[in-house]
């Protein structure tokens, strides 16, 4: 045990006024124990978050590297650090075997650097068969936390200061929101809010519910009062994140629709673009098309993951609507925002897909013509009711499908990026182009990027740039202003 660790007077019985102050006061004492070890060894110390799979995941390690920076960590991006953290996600069998690979890379770090701290959170530390795999082939790793409780990552850290064994702390559920606590932002100028936590629809194949939780909301005042300190702070476009933000706002004291919520968020003076995501058809309301089509800040695009165009599959996959509602629904979007761009998730060779049903998303994938559309060979979730159906798509049946499905959608979202050519349209700057040097690279309202030259000054700025031409999922532009 550190020597210096006992002086740090911990006051297990202490009260707080609420969970907020309670972590602050963790990392506190973190703070003291980090800057004794920085004089000890003449360096800062150093901390490496590496976030796999959704937005949500992206913006929880957001929260997480704010804790960490409260405390004095010094960020990197090499795994050689003092600390390294994996938030995971197990939407999919090969996110997970992704980590279990890496962590046998970790494990040689650490005999290098055996004070080295290793941190695993997120969707696959929820899963009892993971930790217990940790637990008994990876022991090295020092701290295993879930999705629930990221809040208290200060204080779990705390703990595991001069502790050689693991310290597991997973919750299976919560009904806890704690706001107001740091969060360092990637970008100066944009950011995911979260309006709402987990996942009510048990679609059959998908662990999200599982390993994210009951859905809950957050409060609208809450929602509003981050966004506008976002933007005191220089960002002019948001991420509305929920898996399902179309049913926001159930449950809450004062009942409120997402439409209405963004009816709030278009009032807030200085925000310029307004994102969300992700829309479940079934609860996409005619309120909310009319708010889209009303406002000057949400963007014209619409994430709405259909998964598969077969409306007998879509009943077997729970997701409460038919093939023909979801046209319908495009329909009203397309009439109404005409030029919305709209994109999608797919799933190919859920259990008992036959060549018909794939025939169908093929059919519903010509008619929509996504702007561009995520494809995911099905992958078997233990827990989930399509884990143990019957006649499981043979792999090599699938793989076919997927190709097939891959071309007739590269084609018709590069025929799509055509259709703005020749037009001056806003572009949102986000970065220095990574390729070419002296171009910068920004967003349509549609989410098309746009590469065009410029300065770096420009960046986090909206500026018109005419759009020159279309290749193939991006512009080249040249900048008007
Ligand atoms: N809440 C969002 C999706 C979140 S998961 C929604 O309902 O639309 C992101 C995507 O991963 C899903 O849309 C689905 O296409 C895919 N996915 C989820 N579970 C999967 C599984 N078991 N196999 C393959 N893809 C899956
Ligand atoms: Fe998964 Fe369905 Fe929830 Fe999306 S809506 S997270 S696909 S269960
Ligand atoms: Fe993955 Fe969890 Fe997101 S399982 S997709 S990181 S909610």
């Amino acid at each position: 045990m550190d020597k210096y660790l006992n002086e740090i007077k911990v006051d297990e019985n202490m009260e707080f006024e609420n969970e907020t102050k309670r972590q602050y006061y963790y990392m506190n004492l973190c703070k003291a124990y980090v800057h004794n070890q920085e004089q000890k060894l003449g360096r800062k110390l150093t901390a490496c978050i590496n976030t796999f799979g959704c937005q949500m995941n992206f913006h929880d390690s957001e929260k997480l590297l704010g804790i960490l920076k409260e405390i004095g960590y010094e960020e990197t991006e090499s795994e050689k650090a003092d600390l390294v953290v994996y938030n995971t996600c197990t939407v999919r069998e090969n996110a997970n075997l992704k980590i279990y690979g890496r962590l046998g890379y970790l494990s040689n770090l650490k005999k290098k650097n055996p004070d080295m701290k290793i941190a695993l959170c997120g969707c696959m530390m929820q899963e009892k068969h993971v930790v217990d795999k940790i637990k008994k082939s990876y022991r090295f790793v020092d701290i295993i936390f879930g999705t629930h409780n990221i809040f208290k990552f200060a204080e779990i850290l705390f703990h595991s200061f001069g502790e050689k064994k693991m310290i597991t702390d997973v919750w299976e559920g919560t009904t806890e929101v704690v706001e107001n606590l740091p969060s360092v932002r990637k970008y100066k100028f944009k950011s995911g809010v979260n309006i709402m936590y987990g996942c009510n629809n048990f679609c059959s194949y998908c662990i999200v519910p599982y390993v994210r939780g009951r859905e809950r909301s957050r409060e609208p005042e809450d929602i509003i009062k981050e966004i506008e300190e976002l933007v005191a702070d220089g960002v002019v476009e948001i991420m509305l994140l929920g898996q399902n933000v179309n049913s926001y706002g159930k449950g809450l004291k004062n009942e409120i629709s997402f439409a209405e919520l963004l009816r709030r968020v278009e009032k807030i003076e200085g925000l310029e673009r307004i994102r969300f995501m992700t829309s479940h058809p079934k609860d996409l309301s005619d309120e909310l098309i009319d708010v889209m089509a009303e406002s000057k800040k949400i963007c014209n695009q619409m994430h709405l993951p259909v998964q598969s165009g077969s409306s007998r599959l879509l009943k077997i996959m729970n997701r409460h609507y038919t093939k023909e509602a979801y046209l319908e629904i495009v329909k009203k979007l397309k009439d109404k925002i005409p030029d919305i761009s709209i994109t999608t998730d797919i799933i190919v060779g859920f259990p008992g897909e036959t060549e018909e049903d794939f025939e169908e998303t093929i059919d519903i994938v010509k008619q929509v013509e996504y702007d561009s559309a995520f494809t995911f060979i099905y992958s078997k979730r233990s827990g989930t009711p399509a884990a143990t159906m019957e006649n499981q798509v043979p792999e090599d049946v699938i793989k076919e499908r997927f190709d097939r499905l891959l071309k007739v959608i590269n084609e018709i979202s590069s025929k799509n990026t055509d259709k703005y050519t020749g037009q001056t349209m806003e572009v949102l700057v986000e970065e220095e182009n990574t390729h070419e040097e002296g171009l910068v690279t920004g967003r349509l309202t549609n989410n098309i990027l746009v590469h065009f030259k410029g300065e770096k000054e420009l960046i986090g700025k909206i500026v018109k740039v005419h759009l020159d031409e279309a290749k193939g999922f991006y512009y080249l532009g040249t900048l008007v202003d």
